[in-house]
């Protein structure tokens, strides 16, 4: 049996080797880049994994991810994401969509805003909210597309089903114009009313997939709080995808700590990490 770095005897062997196996396998198939300071972090989350299939080595567990196609290989993914996300984060990007939403885009008959890290559901369901304050509840064709790389967040989401502390801090007349409360079982839980529901579709995407299941072009795209898991270079090659993607009267957002510097020529920024489509190359 291992050890932890204080001593401690673990329940699964584990060592850097391990880990180094875990870095790779991650970074190769989802781009996430996990820092060597996340070692006894993979080792917690993988050993929910064991304990759930009886494996006993983390090394024997890994094994199985050779074959790519191995069904494990989605819960191994699912475990590795952080999917940490709140209604209305940075909440400055929502007024900006809002404006934007009034300003350039009341006539046009169909508005498609990509959400490519949606996790959980706070931030897809934040963009609709937004969409039906901008353009009133009235407003046909606008859709926002949810996708992320873990499906168990993914579940979670397409529920619209939250604890009340996650909605505390919203006002209490936007809480009522678009939750219901949950009784019974559900009681001290609040859940997304179908007219917020329906404007949602959740799709699971690996954004380093080669095809995007997604028409064009988008109009908006939040992309937040996941290029941080990704080296430059997969970054930059993203971008670029993105940029194609976009209408040009349209907007991209950035996490708050992405600045888009591996963006370069192909957006300029507007201030707080949204960014507009540069056309003329
Ligand atoms: C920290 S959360 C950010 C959630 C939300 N965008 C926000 O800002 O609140 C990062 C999300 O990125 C997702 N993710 C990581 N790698 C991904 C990939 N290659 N393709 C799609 N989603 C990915 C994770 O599953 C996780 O749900």
């Amino acid at each position: 049996m291992d050890t932890t770095s204080s001593g401690k005897r673990r329940e699964f062997d584990y060592s850097r080797r391990e880990f180094s196996r875990v870095q790779k396998l991650i970074h190769a198939r989802v781009g996430i880049h996990l820092g060597d300071n996340k070692q006894e972090m993979v080792y917690s989350r993988l050993a929910r994994r064991l304990r759930a299939t009886g494996i006993r080595s983390v090394g024997v567990y890994l094994d199985q991810l050779d074959d790519p196609d191995h069904p494990e290989w989605q819960q191994f993914i699912n475990a590795l994401t952080t999917n940490l996300t709140a209604f209305f984060r940075e909440s400055h990007h929502f007024d900006t969509l809002q404006t934007h939403l009034k300003t350039h885009f009341r006539n046009q008959n169909r508005i498609r805003i990509w959400c490519c890290a949606a996790s959980t559901g706070e931030e897809p369901y934040s963009i609709a909210m937004t969409a039906i304050e901008a353009l009133g509840s009235a407003r046909q064709g606008i859709e926002v597309i949810a996708t992320d790389v873990d499906t168990r967040a993914l579940e979670t989401a397409s529920a619209a089903m939250y604890d009340l502390d996650r909605v505390a801090k919203l006002p209490k007349a936007f809480l009522k114009r678009f939750f219901l409360r949950g009784v019974g079982k559900n009681q001290g839980r609040v859940r997304l009313k179908n007219e917020v529901r329906n404007l949602v579709t959740f799709q699971h995407v690996n954004l380093l997939d080669r095809n995007w299941p997604l028409e064009e072009p988008v109009d908006f795209i939040f992309c937040r709080n996941v290029f941080i898991y990704f080296e430059n270079q997969t970054q930059a090659a993203l971008l670029k995808r993105f940029h194609s993607l976009l209408n040009e009267k349209g907007l991209f957002f950035a996490g708050h700590s992405e600045s888009l510097i591996s963006g370069g020529d192909l957006f300029k920024s507007l201030g707080k990490t949204v960014f507009s489509p540069v056309r003329s190359r």
